[in-house]
């Protein structure tokens, strides 16, 4: 880590004063920082506790002549390996989902193309908030990563999620994005959860998948250092730290989304896209006293996997399948990865709990050989089927024939 570096945001929040302890522990990690503090940090830390620990001159506004002589905003917003906004408020997250750049901190967010990772602090209201909740799924979608907010007791005397991470959290994931892990430089996609399929505005068609499996595998091949995209249809869990996620309901939002993150050099499909969906979504709420539904009729979905896996210059140079089974599990696989012309399927027997548990037993198949793996968490067989990814992307397989 001694040789990257942290450009920091302080924002105007009571949990400034953790920022402080971040950048002390950022030093006893060997990772240098520089600060930005906005004129509402200025109200909680003052401009010497910041520079007196970053022994550095700390940036505070954007119109300052010396400051822009000898380091423009611009140049700020480049000399680090990343940048951490941290407390983020609710006022930075929005300025930075909406592109405004009225100050310092807003607008080395604007000119950056270094990865930023935000700590929001905030009451429990603001952060509930629907307009804070747009404006981090925007963040989300555009790869900025977020860390915490975590929950409990905060400094108003409300209770809930809002407070900022501990720096012991940040500094955790900092480390992971400032990572070199050996999938550095690869770009993933990863499919998630069910797909939704409207019947009208308020019914829809879809299945129990919770999306953990696929969430633990974007977040293992991120912690390996790929740059990775999870298109997911709804779930309840968290983006994963250092992922990007684009939120999507039908197979064709799903199909649009994962085509628009090409090229790839990895493409895991763990959705579960609904086979069919009603012909035709009414616009408006169907009524039982207007003779209500006799019948749904269903057209077949487009195959996300099998449209990826067809030949061509832009065909991801590694595609894997999940294959849910209940029975004949290996036969199965083997003729799905026939059938749809992916390299490798991930097994699994759903006769089980599998469908929105945390555990999983999984046979890896490839068209050389395939591996058994023993039953354990999903996160376990995450990690080991990144691994895999990143020696077949190096050109080491670790499979036995
Ligand atoms: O055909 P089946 O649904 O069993 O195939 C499962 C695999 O194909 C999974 O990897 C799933 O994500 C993918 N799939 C897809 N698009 C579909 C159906 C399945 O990408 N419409």
């Amino acid at each position: 880590m001694s040789d990257k570096r942290v450009l920091l945001i302080i924002g105007g929040g009571i949990a400034a004063y953790k920022s402080l302890e971040l950048i002390r522990l950022l030093a006893k990690a060997g990772v240098k920082s520089r600060a930005i503090l906005t004129k509402a940090g200025a109200e909680f830390v003052t401009p010497l506790s910041v520079g007196s620990l970053t022994q550095d001159k700390v940036y505070q506004d954007l119109f300052n002549l010396t400051d822009e002589s000898e380091m423009g905003h611009i140049e700020l917003s480049r000399s680090a390996d990343l940048i951490v906004v941290a407390p983020a408020t609710a006022d930075l997250i929005a300025k930075a989902a909406h592109g405004l750049a009225n100050d310092l901190a807003s607008t080395t967010l604007l000119a950056t193309d270094t990865p930023v990772l935000m700590a929001p602090a905030m009451n429990v209201r603001m952060w509930q908030h629907a307009a804070t909740q747009r404006n981090v799924a925007r963040l989300q979608a555009d790869g900025v990563h977020f860390v915490g907010p975590d929950e409990g007791e905060m400094a108003c005397g409300e209770y809930g999620p809002g407070r900022m991470s501990e720096p012991q959290a940040i500094l955790g994931a900092i480390k992971t994005l400032l990572a070199d892990g050996p999938l550095k430089g690869k770009r993933a996609l990863v499919t998630a959860g069910p797909t939704v399929e409207p019947i009208d505005p308020v019914r829809f068609i879809s299945n129990r998948s919770s999306g953990k499996q696929g969430y633990a595998i974007a977040a293992a091949l991120a912690e390996l250092g790929a740059d990775v995209t999870l298109v997911s249809g709804p779930t309840n869990l968290p983006a994963p730290l250092g992922v990007r996620r684009v939120s999507v309901e039908t197979a064709h939002q799903m199909l649009e989304a994962s085509e628009a993150s090409l090229p790839l050099d990895v493409a895991v499909m763990v959705a579960a896209v609904a086979d069919w969906r009603p012909a035709e979504a009414a616009d408006a709420k169907l009524k039982k006293d207007k003779g209500g539904v006799q019948a749904i009729s269903l057209v077949e979905n487009p195959d996300i996997l099998a449209t990826l896996s067809k030949p061509g210059k832009k065909r991801p140079k590694l595609i894997v399948g999940f294959a849910a089974e209940t029975d004949h599990v290996e036969e199965h696989a083997r003729a799905k990865i026939a059938k749809k012309g992916c390299d490798w399927i991930v097994a699994n027997d759903v006769s089980g709990d599998v469908m929105g548990g945390d555990n999983n037993q999984v046979l890896l198949i490839t068209k050389d050989g395939s591996e058994a793996w023993p039953h354990m968490a999903k996160d376990a067989v995450a990690k080991r089927l990144a691994i895999e990814i990143a020696q077949a992307l190096a050109g080491r397989s670790a499979l036995k024939k």
